[in-house]
């Protein structure tokens, strides 16, 4: 079985002690393909390091809604300049790393209400910021979005930023996103919150969801499937995420995880 995790983070440090040991484990257990994401510069300078390292994992780029600068404790004349300034010369790096080989996406990027309520129109604006540089490179995105719905839909929609194509990462099982991200044409990605036992909608959301717009992730090193949940997550488990799939589908796990390997090549532009 050849597996494509869509989204991990061998960048983070808990994978600083055995890096290279379990990037190669995940690879002779099926992990055939897998894309690590960066969060901010940092992590996604050390993404690409890995990408260009081993030729099964692929890097995105990207400041995440919880990595953006912030200045909360300025006075607030003078936090709009700080931000501004310090996130675009951010920005500007994260445009030169977005070109380098390897590098498949811009993300993750997005808008986080759960963890940062004071800065929603910083977010906004560095969410919609991102978006341009990866039409101007011709990128996909992806997603990051928690507690922000209405205004995600709103960015993803508006005619200002148009968003060609990308991936909903960790997709929240929310229906209404689901449903309306699937207009937009983008590609949704479940990672082990489908496989929990008290998940509410994952049912329902695995349903909506076509299987040419599936992907699947496990968000490694956090978020662990069950029956792993508590563990340090990697990719080995994201045949978790396809068995749940196929239980809810009622087809076969090999056409989840071919089908879903097929959507990611397609979605980050790789040779199959
Ligand atoms: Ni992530």
């Amino acid at each position: 079985m050849k597996l494509f995790d869509s989204h991990a983070h061998y960048n983070d440090e808990k994978f600083n002690q055995d890096r290279e040991e379990i990037l190669n484990q995940v690879y002779e257990e099926g992990i055939a393909r897998l894309v690590c994401a960066g969060y901010n510069l940092e992590s996604s300078k050390k993404a690409i390091e890995i990408a260009q390292s081993h030729d099964f994992v692929y890097a995105t780029v990207g400041i995440s809604p919880n990595d953006i600068p912030n200045f909360e404790n300025e006075q607030i004349d003078i936090k709009d300049f700080f931000f501004q300034d310090v996130f675009l010369e951010q920005l500007e790096q994260i445009k030169e790393l977005a070109k380098k080989e390897k590098v498949v996406a811009i993300g993750e990027i997005g808008l986080d209400y759960y963890w940062n309520k004071e800065n929603k129109e910083e977010q906004k604006f560095s969410f919609m910021k991102q978006i341009e540089v990866a039409n101007q490179l011709q990128l996909p995105i992806v997603i990051h979005t928690r507690e922000a719905v209405y205004d995600t839909l709103e960015i993803l929609k508006h005619e200002i930023c148009p968003v060609k194509k990308g991936v909903f990462h960790c997709c929240p099982l929310n229906l209404d996103l689901i449903k309306e991200g699937l207009k937009l044409d983008f590609y949704i990605s479940f990672a082990g919150a489908i496989t929990f036992k008290n998940a509410k909608n994952a049912q329902e959301a695995i349903k909506l969801v076509p299987m040419e717009r599936i992907l699947i992730e496990t968000d490694s090193p956090y978020l662990a499937p069950e029956p792993k949940r508590g563990t340090r997550n990697d990719s080995r488990n994201v045949k978790y995420m396809a068995q749940k799939i196929a239980d809810v589908k009622g087809i076969s796990l090999e056409q989840v995880v071919e089908t879903t390997y097929q959507n990611a090549c397609k979605i980050f532009e790789i040779k199959y």
